[in-house]
């Protein structure tokens, strides 16, 4: 058992922002499952979004986030990441980290889909995740933050006032330990590695969003789901991310005969909204037919996008024929534990930030490269609230009796991502989805929010977190008889404007029966 003042789980951009903010006043431990290297924003390709340019201006950003979001975000939200994104640059800038620049000096603008601006900035072409993270990692290592690698949070710790205490964990080693904390955060990232096909990292399952849940947090918004136009596609498996940033220096997607499918289909053509591009490729697919992003018109493609170019290189695929076959798959959770503008959540003294998170500023979709942004700006103001809150006493721990141990077998994980891609993917529609609902119900979920975790190994507990995280999605996407941005329902294929004013899905642990 150890004891600090704030607790920060999570390894990405938005953990390590928070946690360094925080460390300035206040002693910080920060839990990663895996390490610190190992997170979405780290394989992050395209760059980071802010409104820089002289031809720019933040009101275009914030026109193009709504357009993105399908004007389904919290207008707040949005007006803070857009004002606030120059100025965590600059400040990003200021303490040393290198962005891309032109013969001149000046920063290197990008384009990607949906943005009406030149306003992607990115470092070693398309590395941009791993040099923020590498800038942010030495500034973990000069400061006073007590970082745990290889230790799984498994459940938070409740207070008898209700609040969050701590947070139990697991060490990759054996053995459940206890750290109490008077703030804890949760900067888990979201959910992408419950689908068959995706961008993210094999370690975000969404283990954030079931601890939050089952302690008792309010979750909002699952049915918004990315899936992200172009992922490497070979043999039927997704190899990684073909960043937006390709599209945005002019490459096309064509079908098999090299003609390109986004002609007709929408204004912005191959960088139309993301949930349009990977519905056009995924109708596509279904008809047993392949896409390819053609890049034959990019000059210098290997010295511009490298790490595109090194997945290529290592899946056998060979550039100079200029066509890198690809498919949709899961990138981002526009929904999360429901959040204000601080970062609270409805459970006193946890917060979350990040993909985790939401706060409504993406909206039914986000906008490309407004992630990292995301993970900057709400992990600056988190840390600097926490930094400079009242110190409290931490309560005693509440005694609840836990009394379940696990008597039916829990599915594999694949059996679980495959169901998930099929019947809560691209297009959804009721019978797929209450098909989903009932085969996860059928494992009595009620009973595993109350779980005794430390009679559980590692692999029973991710899968029963994995199990709740699929059940909030099945039902928020049951929920929402509209199509909308990430959600998109077969039938119900219009946006239903009546429906979603102030009808956000919001869940809790009560809602389970
Ligand atoms: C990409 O490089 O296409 C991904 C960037 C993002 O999701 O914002």
């Amino acid at each position: 058992m150890e004891r600090t003042e704030v607790v920060v789980i999570g390894s990405g951009i938005a953990a390590l922002k928070t946690a360094l903010e925080v460390s300035k006043h206040k002693h910080v431990i920060l839990i990663t499952k895996s390490n610190i290297r190992h997170s979405n924003s780290y394989l992050a390709q395209g760059g980071i979004a802010a409104a820089i340019s002289e031809q720019d201006e933040v009101s275009y950003h914030k026109k193009d986030t709504l357009a993105a979001g399908q004007k389904y975000n919290e207008v707040h939200a949005v007006v803070k990441l857009v004002e606030e994104a120059p100025l965590v640059i600059s400040e990003l800038i200021q303490s040393g980290m290198q962005f891309d620049r032109d013969q001149d000096g000046g920063l290197m603008l990008g384009m990607e889909g949906a943005h009406s601006q030149r306003r992607i900035l990115h470092s070693h072409g398309d590395a941009t995740g791993k040099y923020i993270m590498e800038h942010l990692i030495d500034g973990l290592k000069k400061s006073t933050i007590q970082v745990l690698e290889d230790t799984a949070a498994v459940e938070l710790i409740i207070g008898k006032d209700g609040s969050c205490i701590g947070v139990k964990t697991l060490k990759k080693e054996g053995g459940f330990v206890s750290y109490y904390a008077e703030q804890t955060v949760l900067a888990t990232g979201g959910c992408g590695s419950l689908y068959r096909i995706t961008s993210n990292s094999q370690t975000v399952s969404g283990d954030g969003i079931a601890l939050a849940f089952k302690a008792g947090a309010r979750v909002r918004d699952m049915e918004f789901i990315q899936f992200h136009p172009t992922l490497l596609f070979i043999n039927g498996k997704a190899e990684g991310l073909v960043s937006e940033a390709v599209r945005g220096d002019g490459a096309q997607l064509v079908n098999e005969m090299g003609k390109p499918i986004m002609e007709d289909v929408h204004r912005m053509k191959d960088l139309a909204p993301r949930h349009i591009v990977a519905q056009t490729i995924f109708s596509y697919l279904q008809r047993g037919e392949k896409v390819f992003l053609d890049i034959s018109m990019i000059k210098d493609f290997k010295k511009r996008f490298p790490t595109v170019s090194s997945l290529c290189e290592k899946s056998g695929i060979d550039l100079k024929f200029g066509k890198i076959p690809v498919a949709p798959g899961n990138h981002f959770l526009m929904g999360g534990v429901e959040v204000d503008q601080w970062g609270q959540t409805s459970v006193a003294s946890l917060y979350a930030v990040g993909e985790v998170a939401c706060t409504g500023v993406h909206g039914a979709n986000r906008l490309a490269s407004n992630s990292l942004l995301e993970g900057l700006v709400f992990g600056n103001t988190l840390g600097h609230f926490l930094a400079h809150m009242p110190s409290r006493t931490i309560p005693l721990e509440k005694e609840h009796s836990k009394c379940y141990t696990l008597l039916s077998a829990i599915p594999d994980l694949a059996t679980l991502q495959e169901m998930l891609m099929s019947e809560a993917g691209i297009v959804r529609d009721e019978a797929g989805l209450t098909r989903l609902k009932d085969y996860l119900e059928s494992f009595d979920i009620e009973k595993f929010l109350h779980m005794d975790v430390t009679a559980l190994s590692i692999n029973e507990i991710t899968k029963i977190n994995a199990i709740l995280v699929a059940w909030l999605i099945a039902e928020s996407a049951l929920t929402r008889t509209e199509s909308r941005g990430g959600h998109f329902r077969s039938d119900y294929p219009r946006e239903d404007d009546s429906l979603w004013l102030k009808n956000s899905v919001i869940l809790a642990c009560t809602d389970v029966k």
